[in-house]
């Protein structure tokens, strides 16, 4: 039997009702499945623990979340608190200092789910945003505050490491996964220095994976093209900001941001990688009960694919399909009027190993 060591941290406001449902399907998935355990320690490392202790988490926090194989995250956001400091000094440094480089976002129609776009055809690429730097990059500055002459800088940063490594990722996810495409997503006709960088490093990349074909298009043309013909895409590779407002966007035509799921990964593995749903924290809805929990276990899924277990990863999948098809037990964020708690007992209770 192998044991998994997963952090958990479920962060603030919907993020320990959702994670709460996830855990329950890894205790589930351990009972049934002889050949694994999952082995959970939970951290309190949110917003209120700021508002106690003044940091988001101790100073020693990335040492104890070293020692796991993954992280499960839940949201953080808490009005007591600026975004920028839970974010910055809890999110970020996580991704950052374990090398999470690759962002992971599928952008799949589940069955039993109704995309807005009216035609029916289907959906399912991933987006793999570049995580680490780009147009988030904590360079810049602002000068002569108040005055007519005042000022800001925001920097972006492309290295030449940064680049090549997501887009290797993205060509070893297209092989592994079966996929024959590549879509760069790109503004190098106006951001001239650093786009064109970052194509001409991604083009390099391209060239020594000729048996998987290499498309470019400019973000604001691809923006459209999601809409009138998603189903045309397997893989596409975007700068840090472009996969943020992409994986939004993709997120919105396959059932919204209760089903969308994500991986922070480090490919090395030299540091644990973290899986999360897109959401943030929903204080319009938090306490009552009624946020969806399926993006959070779809990122389980996620985990465990990453953890080597593809098979559980589908088990769950299969599993939430089901739960929407039958359109019984349903949260209101897509048409339902069952709580969190109840979505999650239904999903555990058609949880099957794949034979
Ligand atoms: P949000 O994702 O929390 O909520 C946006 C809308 O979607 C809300 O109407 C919410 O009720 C709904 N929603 C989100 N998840 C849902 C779910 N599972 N089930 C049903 N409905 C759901 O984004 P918002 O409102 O912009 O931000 C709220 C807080 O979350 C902020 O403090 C923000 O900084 C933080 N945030 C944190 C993230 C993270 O932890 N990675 C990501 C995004 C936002
Ligand atoms: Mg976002």
């Amino acid at each position: 039997m192998k044991v998994y060591k997963i952090a958990v941290l479920p962060g603030d406001g919907i993020g320990p009702e959702v994670t709460r449902e996830a855990v329950k399907v890894l205790h589930k998935l351990s009972e049934i499945d002889s050949r694994f355990y999952v082995e959970m320690k939970e951290f309190n490392w949110n917003s209120e623990y700021y508002l106690n202790y003044g940091k988001m988490m101790p100073e020693d926090g990335l040492e104890q979340l070293k020692e796991f194989d993954a992280i499960l995250f839940g949201a953080i956001g808490d009005p007591r608190v600026l975004d920028s400091v839970s974010i910055w000094e809890l999110i970020l440094p996580i991704r950052k200092h374990f090398q999470q480089y690759v962002n992971l976002r599928p952008i799949k129609l589940l069955r039993g789910l109704e995309s807005p776009l009216k035609q029916e055809v289907p959906i399912d690429f991933v987006i793999i945003r570049e995580n680490s730097e780009g147009e988030y990059s904590n360079s810049g500055g602002t000068m002569f505050q108040g005055e007519t002459r005042e000022m800001a800088v925001q920097n972006t940063i492309m290295t030449r490491q940064g680049v090549r490594q997501i887009a290797e990722y993205a060509y070893e996810y297209a092989r592994e996964n079966g996929l024959s495409k590549i879509t760069n997503a790109t503004k190098s006709n106006v951001v001239i220095y650093t786009m064109t960088f970052w194509d001409q490093v991604v083009e390099e990349v391209a060239k020594e994976h000729k048996d998987i074909a290499y498309e470019k298009y400019y973000i604001d043309a691809l923006a459209t093209y999601f809409i009138q013909r998603p189903e045309s895409f397997e893989v596409v590779l975007a700068s840090n900001l472009f996969g943020d407002i992409l994986s939004d966007l993709g997120s919105a035509i396959v059932g919204g941001l209760g089903i969308a799921p994500s991986g922070n990964i480090n490919p090395e593995g030299t540091f644990p990688s973290m899986f999360e749903a897109v959401h943030g924290s929903a204080p319009d809805i938090a306490g009552r009960g009624i946020s969806n929990p399926m993006a959070q276990i779809w990122s389980a899924a996620l985990m465990l694919a990453h953890l080597g277990r593809k098979d559980l990863h589908d088990s769950i999948l299969q599993a939430i399909e089901e739960v929407l098809m039958e359109r019984k037990v349903l949260t209101p964020d897509i048409g339902g009027s069952a709580t969190t708690v109840e979505v999650g007992d239904a999903i555990i209770s058609k949880l099957k190993l794949m034979e």
